[in-house]
This record gives C-alpha cells, sequence and structure tokens, in this order.
C-alpha cells in the first residue's frame, strides 16, 4: 500500500481528512489518527484504519457542544464563547490508560483571538472513538504551555510543551490516572524557541524532534537523544533540510510489525495562507549505531502495516 505524500487525502467516503498537528494511537489492532478539525463547530475528529492507508471517519471526538465536567484540577472549562465564537485547539494526542479504562487526551488551547492562554486542555473518553468529555484547560503550576505532545514510557506518561514565550521546552510527569502534571520533571532547551516536540523510544534512547518557531512557514527540524527521559534532552543536531522538506512534525509513529520496527515521521506541510489546503508528509526515519537520525524525503511511501516494512518510493 503506497501513500501519496503532500497531496489532498481523503478518507474512505471521499472526503478531506481533516487530522493536522495530530496523532495516532493503536488500540486492539486499530490505529485511531485523532487531530485537528477545524471546520465549523469542531475541534477534534478522529479516523480509523489497519492498514495506515485507507483512513474511515468515526466521529467528530470534541467540537463546541462536546460534554463538559470539571474534576479535581481547577480550570477553564469554556469550549465555545458567550457569543458562539470558537476556541481554539491545537495537537491534540491521546493515550489509553488501562488503569481508568480511560482514553485521555491533552491539547494546547488559546482563546481563538490571540495566544496569550498559552494553555493545556484534557478531555476523556471510555472508547477511542467515542464523545470526549472535556475537563477545561489550565497552565500548569501557572507555566505557559503551547505546542505540545504526550509520551508514554511503561506506565508512565509525559507532558511536553513549549513555555515562557515558546522560549523553553517544559516536561512534566503525569498523576497516575493522566488527568493532571504530577511533578515538573525537566525544562530544557533555554532560549533556544523551539516547537512541535516529537517523541520516540527505540532501544535504550529516547529521541525528540522539533521544529523552530516560525508559525507556518516551515524551517529546520532539529532532534536530540537522551537515555534518562526525565531529565530532558540536550543538545540538538539537524535532522532534514532547512525547511525540514516543507514540514513541521506532528509527531512520529512506531511501527510495530511482524517482522520490522519502523518509524515514520508524520509532518504537517501547512498552507499559512488556507490552512484547509495543509497537507501532509510522512517519511521514514533511519537511526544510525551512534545516536544519529537521518529523515528520509520521499513523494511516495510504501507501508506495509503488518510486517512492518516501510520504503521510502
Ligand atoms: C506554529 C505551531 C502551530 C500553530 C501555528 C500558528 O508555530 O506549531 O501548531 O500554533 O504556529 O501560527
Amino acid at each position: 500500500m503506497k501513500i501519496q505524500n503532500g497531496t489532498i487525502w481523503k478518507d474512505t467516503e471521499g472526503n478531506v481528512l481533516h487530522a493536522h498537528g495530530g496523532h495516532i494511537l493503536k488500540h486492539e489492532g486499530v490505529y485511531y489518527w485523532y487531530g485537528e478539525d477545524r471546520r465549523d463547530n469542531l475541534y477534534v475528529s478522529c479516523y480509523a484504519s489497519e492498514d495506515l492507508v485507507n483512513w474511515s471517519l468515526r466521529r467528530h471526538v470534541l467540537r463546541t457542544d462536546s460534554p463538559v465536567r470539571e474534576t479535581r484540577v481547577r480550570a477553564d472549562l469554556h469550549l465555545v464563547h458567550e457569543d458562539g465564537s470558537k476556541v481554539n485547539i491545537e495537537r491534540p494526542k491521546v493515550l489509553y490508560n488501562e488503569k481508568t479504562g480511560k482514553f485521555v487526551m491533552w491539547m494546547h488551547y488559546e482563546n481563538g483571538r490571540d495566544y496569550r492562554c498559552a494553555a493545556a486542555a484534557v478531555a476523556t473518553c471510555d472508547t477511542p472513538d467515542g464523545d470526549f468529555v472535556y475537563h477545561g484547560s489550565f497552565n500548569p503550576y501557572g507555566e505557559m504551555s503551547r505546542d505540545c505532545t504526550l509520551f508514554r514510557d511503561g506506565e508512565k506518561a509525559y507532558f511536553l510543551s513549549a513555555s515562557r514565550d515558546n522560549a523553553d521546552m517544559h516536561m512534566y510527569l503525569l498523576q497516575e490516572d493522566w488527568l493532571n502534571v504530577e511533578r515538573f520533571t525537566a525544562n530544557f532547551w533555554q532560549g533556544e524557541y523551539r516547537e512541535a516536540p516529537a517523541v520516540v523510544k527505540r532501544g535504550d534512547l529516547y529521541y525528540i524532534l522539533s521544529s523552530f518557531c516560525t508559525g507556518w512557514a516551515p524551517n529546520q527540524g532539529k532532534y536530540a537523544a537522551a537515555r534518562c527521559l526525565e531529565q530532558g534532552f540536550g543538545f540538538q543536531r539537524e535532522i532534514g533540510d532547512e525547511t525540514t522538506y516543507h514540514s513541521q512534525p506532528a509527531f512520529i509513529l512506531k511501527l510495530e510489525g511482524t517482522e520490522e520496527t519502523s518509524y515514520i515521521y508524520v509532518g504537517d506541510r501547512w498552507n499559512g495562507k488556507d490552512y484547509f489546503d495543509s497537507r501532509y508528509v510522512w517519511f521514514p526515519l533511519e537511526f544510525g549505531e551512534d545516536g544519529s537520525v537521518r529523515m528520509i524525503p520521499c513523494d511516495e511511501l510504501e507501508i506495509d502495516a503488518e510486517t512492518g516494512r516501510v520504503r521510502a518510493l
């Protein structure tokens, strides 16, 4: 099966696929792709696939009229303003917590008018593709929190987000139900202005990819590797070209097949003038024994979700 990078992708009904800034979660043999859906009263949509190529729309899982419920965390519960205008939800990520049986979504929240809220928001659901219940937005430990990602390491989960007006990257360990941050574990890349973080583990090493801060315009991607996640990431090296092949990280898909484990960089090729004309690119990542990472740009990617084999064409 092949995907065509940089073209408009359609779901199995022939409609444009709306899943930017997103994340893929595998649950009981099915891949669920969550991402931004900025149309009408929508915020996040969820698509499902077994082959990673054909995606069917399951539900608009977060909308202006989504159910809202307070948790123990004091938060701003508004999903819409009094005048009916939308807030802004970006970069939704979802993990499944076996202890609570909940699918937990973290995202970046703004008021839809500017980027000054710089907040994290949380929602949960009993099924991967049901109506998510919104639990509100807050500033973790009072800190700014913009471009974000979730990363699961065994039973632990971490939330990472750009802070201090994007100058630094923060990492938090989540509490055991993943509904709140537990501990501020690391503050790294001070003054380096990185965003769009994406984390993956391979062997003993944790890797992070990120972009520089230039809004919708693409820039030089970088990566860093660490042995101890909780200490954060240090020195970054460049990956891809000066525009990361015209893309910005959304997440890294670890594809564990029957024969191979492959790592796919999923990037957004934004159109800053027309958001809805933004595209996706999926590029294989190649890892060196010395901790280096290479991105393999391609127009087409052949994927075999069963064996785990991917090939850049
Ligand atoms: C980018 C960021 C996107 C979105 C955009 C808005 O830098 O990665 O998620 O927030 O800015 O300009």
